[in-house]
């Protein structure tokens, strides 16, 4: 696959893989592709777990789904990130930016626009909406093949000084390699973020992995080959729209805008 293609492509996979086991090749692919990164001074600060045991999934699995529903059922995660939900084409196309959540069962979709007051918060939770998405979340990820925990050497991951935003940067850049080698390998990939959300459930998964004093444990994925259909959950959003160029670039000064650059370049 072309690399330009490639960057097109990539996306967040919201729903199911495989069931199949990744192959150690294409694993050892992607684990090659995250330590082609660019770092600062060649520190190659990331560290990585690479995580296929079956029982220790379904104990993060567990984690992240609990996660999930209590994130979603006592409001933060609502409060955290309102401005980032869209809940029509029109909102999205004018903004350009966030989540826009085009798939949602039909009793709920007249209450999105309560969603982030205290009564569309009590109505989610009478119809157990928390308890239905974590439920779906722990099966997205039990059902997962492969899990990849990414961590940082605390020696370079020293918050409040440099070398953490250059540590950070560097590991951004070796799970962007990592994912856009997913797609050469037909293989999907998504965050697991929510056990990050709510206290106490982050340790429980450095318990789970033996994280020692002297790293950090970053962020943690879960990753499988896609199925040629992909069914998406029950309530679901996509991401795909972009900023314009105009929005995110400006031409010398940050006063002015680049304008002329929203179209493609012609090929
Ligand atoms: C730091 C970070 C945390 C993220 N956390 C999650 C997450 O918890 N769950 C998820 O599905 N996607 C997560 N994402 C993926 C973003 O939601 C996604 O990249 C964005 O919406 C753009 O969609 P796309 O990847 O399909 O282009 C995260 C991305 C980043 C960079």
């Amino acid at each position: 696959m072309e690399l330009l293609e490639a960057i097109r492509r990539r996306k967040t996979t919201n729903g199911p893989f495989l069931p199949d086991p990744v192959a150690e090749f294409d694993q050892r692919l992607l684990i090659e592709a995250a330590g082609r990164a660019p770092s600062q001074l060649n520190s190659q600060p990331w560290r990585f777990v690479v995580i296929d045991e079956r029982s220790l999934i379904e104990q993060i699995a567990e984690i992240s789904g609990g996660s999930m529903t209590e994130a979603m059922s006592n409001g933060t995660f609502f409060e955290r990130y309102k401005r980032y939900f869209r809940f029509s084409q029109r909102e999205m196309e004018t903004r350009r930016d966030g989540m826009l959540f085009d798939r949602m069962p039909a009793p709920l979709r007249p209450f999105t626009t309560q969603v982030f007051t205290p009564r569309g918060q009590k109505m989610m939770n009478a119809l157990k909406v928390p308890q239905t998405l974590g439920a779906e979340n722990r099966r997205l990820v039990s059902g997962s093949p492969l899990l990849l925990a990414a961590l940082l050497d605390r020696a370079e991951y020293r918050p409040g000084e440099l070398s953490s935003f250059y540590s950070v940067f560097s590991l951004g850049a070796a799970m962007e390699n990592v994912w856009l080698t997913t797609l050469q390998l037909g293989m999907g990939i998504q965050f697991v973020s929510f056990p990050m959300e709510v206290p106490g459930q982050w340790e429980r998964i450095e318990t789970l992995l033996d994280v020692p004093d002297d790293l950090e444990l970053m962020a943690v994925y879960r990753l499988g080959y896609l199925p040629a259909d992909q069914r998406r959950p029950s309530i679901d959003w996509t991401s795909h729209q972009r900023k314009l160029p105009s929005q995110y670039v400006f031409d010398n000064s940050c006063r002015v805008p680049r304008v002329g650059w929203d179209s493609p370049p012609a090929e």
